[in-house]
């Protein structure tokens, strides 16, 4: 019973930490958390994305974008959308939407722990790809995590897919272990890190 207790406060405050965090990044890209944008000078051109916290409802197409680009071709859909609107609920994950108009255009998935954040999964739309979008996912969460005080950030990406391997390390991270067998096991992954001590407050990125 005690310990329940200290599990539930431990989960209100690590809630608050990030979803704070978020808002804090949302805030200073103009945006809100229900994702309705402020009219301000900064507000996006209507040909370019815009960054919100998922809504329950954006499960499906970000866990069938998923199937379609991230897990094409393994026997299991791990990523359904029941499993991605857990991560929409849950205090310690935050699901970030890219949008153009109602579409999703991209998405990223990262769980937050007190020592270390986990880049769960990412994914732009082809005609969407090389203009930036990726980035700009992975920097917000990055900041986040850096915001509510957690510095390490690891992903894990399957061992064939060269594209997305060339795109982590333009974003500062190391490949540092090969996980045989880890996708359904016949593929392997690559484990990839980036420790963000090393950033200043106001390097972007
Ligand atoms: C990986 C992915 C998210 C990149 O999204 P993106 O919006 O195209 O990325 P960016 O435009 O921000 O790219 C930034 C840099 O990353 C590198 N990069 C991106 N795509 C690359 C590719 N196909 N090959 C090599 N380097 C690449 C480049 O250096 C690029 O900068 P440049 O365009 O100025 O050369 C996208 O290709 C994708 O959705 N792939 C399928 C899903 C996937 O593999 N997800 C990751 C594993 S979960």
């Amino acid at each position: 019973m005690l310990m329940s207790t200290f599990v539930q406060a431990r989960a209100r405050t690590v809630y608050s930490r990030i979803r704070a965090a978020a808002a804090c990044t949302a805030a200073a890209r103009g945006e809100d958390r229900g994702g309705r944008k402020e009219q301000t000078k900064l507000d996006a051109p209507p040909n370019i994305d815009s960054l919100t916290l998922a809504r329950p409802l954006d499960a499906v197409p970000i866990a069938l974008m998923s199937r379609r680009l991230v897990e094409a071709g393994l026997p299991t859909w791990a990523w359904t959308s029941r499993r991605v609107a857990r991560h929409v609920h849950d205090p310690d994950s935050v699901v970030l939407a890219a949008r153009r108009g109602e579409e999703v255009t991209g998405f990223a998935i990262m769980g937050f722990g007190d020592e270390a954040a986990h880049l769960n999964l990412l994914a732009v739309e082809p005609r969407c790809r090389r203009a930036g979008l990726g980035t700009r996912l992975v920097r917000w969460l990055e900041e986040s995590a850096r915001i509510a005080g957690t510095f390490e950030v690891s992903l894990e990406v399957r061992a064939t897919n060269a594209a997305a391997r060339g795109f982590y390390k333009a974003l500062g991270y190391a490949e540092v272990d090969l996980l045989p067998g880890y996708y359904d096991r016949i593929e392997d992954a690559i484990r990839m890190t980036r420790d963000l001590r090393a950033l200043r407050i106001d390097q972007p990125g």
